[in-house]
């Protein structure tokens, strides 16, 4: 017996580990049951992964929720779903492309002409570790998708959003934004060698300078404006990369899209 002490010992520490190190990665749960009946929300990226969640959570909560998203069909097909799930028929499937400044600007000006109030931007949709790729208007896909395109809508919002506060802006940024460097001299990666992660990293620190700029501009308007990390969630985000796709971090990231846990609103 004495001889399968110290295998099964190390056994059963490897799984504990493993199991502490899944729960680290994916992050908590939102505790509240607060129900957010005459808010309006706008979810980009909504048709899949952590966006998908974000909507059909708030739907849940009474909120009316709009679907922003680049391919209207999987919109329409998420918008359907989330209302089959919740019964709340005040859930909209828009496009939006951010990698488009024009899309964006229409974008913009359906939400302001339709909608009376709107209380949360959620900036959620992303690309990661895209091929250099780069956005209708010449900027590097990531920077384009992830920061541009959320500055710009955010800021034709911001009157809507101002005058229907108390409101927020919430932007999905990662904690991949620490090793992410601004190199002003070359944002598009036009002079180097591209770095499909710096770049990443590059457009979620832009994100979280963006916000800590935008909530200072907006103290005192009652729109607030937070980053936050997600957690670690087995999503379509490694799409671009052979990430989420091996056994580790199926297991590592065992929660599927259905288990994610929504951002706190
Ligand atoms: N999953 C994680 O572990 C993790 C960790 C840290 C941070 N995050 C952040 O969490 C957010 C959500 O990520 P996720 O994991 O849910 O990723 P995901 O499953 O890949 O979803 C990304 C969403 O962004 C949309 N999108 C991509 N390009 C777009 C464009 N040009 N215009 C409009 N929408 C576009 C995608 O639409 P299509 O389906 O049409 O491409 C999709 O709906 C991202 O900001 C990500 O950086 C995630």
């Amino acid at each position: 017996m004495s001889r399968y002490l110290v295998p099964l010992s190390a056994l059963g520490s490897a799984l504990g580990a493993a199991v502490l190190l899944k729960d680290h990665v994916a992050g908590g749960r939102c505790p509240s049951k607060a129900t957010i009946p005459g808010k309006t929300v706008i979810v980009t990226g909504a048709n899949t992964g952590i966006g998908k969640q974000t909507a059909l959570e708030l739907a849940r909560r009474g909120a009316t929720v709009i679907l922003a998203c680049r391919d209207l069909d999987k919109c329409e097909e998420a918008a359907r779903f989330i209302r089959g799930e919740t019964l709340n028929t005040r859930v909209r499937a828009r496009r939006l492309d951010l990698a488009s400044l024009r899309s964006v600007r229409e974008f913009a000006a359906g939400v302001i002409a339709e909608e009376q109030q709107v209380h949360v931007l959620v900036n959620n949709a992303a690309v990661m570790r895209c091929p250099h790729w780069t956005t209708e208007d010449g900027f590097e896909m990531q920077l384009g998708v992830n920061h541009l395109g959320h500055f710009l809508l955010t800021n034709l919002l911001l009157d809507k959003l101002k005058a229907s506060a108390p409101a927020r802006v919430i932007n999905l940024s990662s904690l991949a934004h620490v090793a992410g460097h601004m190199d002003f001299q070359d944002l598009n990666w036009e002079k180097r060698d591209y770095d499909t992660k710096a770049a990443y990293c590059q457009s979620k620190l832009a994100l979280v300078l963006f916000t800590r700029e935008l909530a200072r501009r907006l103290q005192g308007t009652g729109v607030t404006v937070n980053a936050l990390h997600p957690g670690v969630a087995r999503t379509e985000l490694g799409r671009h990369t052979g990430m989420h796709s091996s056994a580790f971090s199926s297991f590592t990231l065992g929660a599927g899209p259905a288990d994610v846990p929504p951002p706190r609103i």
